[in-house]
């Protein structure tokens, strides 16, 4: 890489970051983001009524629910640790093992998952017809109340998820002071030691699979993306995730087995790029993960 952006100098090429900014608004339908964003904070959604999708994603810290593993109704577990579903609309695939294409075709899977939301898109659409949700369906869609226009309301409010407005994006945007010396020089080693292999592009992350312990091998029970292909090269694959306020969804991993950051760092050194890494260094690309927490999303500022 320091090589590369030396060549670039030379040769007199403007050299592009291998993370590139948010952009800073999507374009949505408003009436459904209004309808999405009601369906994604109602426990009703939820077969016995006490779960919502915001009880496990918290839009206003982080975007995920801060537990190894997350709690469904009547207190049932899960298996997996919850990622945000802040700027999840930038992700290549959604789901750890990519499992779903779409935000809409992700949505369907929580409200169905016995240990989540244990409902039935049978009754869940019997539920909504019988409230006030009807005419607003009615509304917006001409077929009212279906599975496809729940999701696709959903869907169409999380895409207003995003942080944009990061001392990072603003740094690449042209701000040169928006983020601070450290910072710098943790983006520089982010890059020279390798992370952003698989940690780039505009999500810093999201846009690729790759193994979880390339160069160390890692116990652990869940094969990832083999339990969706069958391909034995998938063995423990896993959409790399985006490290977006990063700094605010402790555990890490699918399995939230690393509590801190700076373990995460540490163990990512160690398991995925295989150098060794000072405690400077590793605190400087703490420093720079920073500058990659956004402001609370602007679809959330009023509620
Ligand atoms: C009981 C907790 C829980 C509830 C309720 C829940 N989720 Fe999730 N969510 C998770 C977990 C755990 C995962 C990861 C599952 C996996 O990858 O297999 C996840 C994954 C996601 C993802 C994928 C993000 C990514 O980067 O891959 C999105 C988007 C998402 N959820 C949105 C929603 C929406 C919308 C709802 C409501 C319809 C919802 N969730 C309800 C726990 C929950
Ligand atoms: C070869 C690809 C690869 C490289 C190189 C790599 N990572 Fe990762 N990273 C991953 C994958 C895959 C995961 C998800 C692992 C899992 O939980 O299954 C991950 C997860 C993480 C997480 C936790 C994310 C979360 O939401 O739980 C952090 C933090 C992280 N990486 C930082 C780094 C840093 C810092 C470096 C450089 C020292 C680095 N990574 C290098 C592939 C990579």
């Amino acid at each position: 890489m320091r090589h590369f952006i030396v060549l670039c100098i030379l040769l007199g090429i403007s050299y592009s970051s291998p993370i590139t900014p948010l952009p800073l608004h999507i374009k949505t339908d408003s009436e459904k983001v209004a309808l999405g964003k009601a369906l994604f904070f109602d426990p009703l959604l939820s077969k016995d009524g006490t779960i919502s999708c915001a009880s496990c994603h918290d839009v206003y810290n982080g975007g995920d629910d801060g537990q190894k593993f997350s709690t469904g109704i009547k207190g049932q577990k899960g298996s997996i640790n919850a990622p945000t579903v802040l700027n999840a609309v930038f992700n290549f695939r959604q789901f750890w093992d990519g499992r779903a294409k779409t935000l809409q075709e992700q949505a369907a899977g929580p409200i169905e998952n016995p240990v989540e939301m244990g409902n039935t898109f049978k009754n869940l659409i019997q539920t909504l017809k019988h409230s006030s949700y009807n005419k607003q369906f009615m509304k917006i869609y001409k077929e009212g109340v279906t599975k496809e226009n729940i999701t696709d309301a959903i869907a169409e409010f999380e895409k207003t998820l995003i942080t944009p407005d990061t001392p990072f994006d603003n740094y690449l945007r042209g701000d040169k002071n928006a983020i601070t010396q450290e910072q710098k020089e943790g983006y520089a080693l982010f890059q020279s030691k390798g992370c952003i292999a698989c940690h780039h592009g505009r999500n810093v992350g999201g846009n690729m699979y790759n193994k979880f312990g390339i160069i160390v091998t890692i116990q652990d029970d869940n094969l990832g993306r083999y339990n969706v292909t069958g391909n034995e090269s998938d063995k423990h694959f896993f959409k790399v995730p985006s490290l977006r306020n990063i700094a605010l969804t402790a555990p890490y991993f699918h399995n939230g087995s690393v509590k801190s950051l700076k373990e995460a760092v540490y163990f990512m050194a160690k398991h995925q790029v295989g150098r060794p890494i000072s405690k400077e260094e590793v605190a400087k690309i703490i420093a720079f993960l920073h500058a990659l927490t956004g402001n609370i999303p602007q679809s959330m500022e009023s509620h």
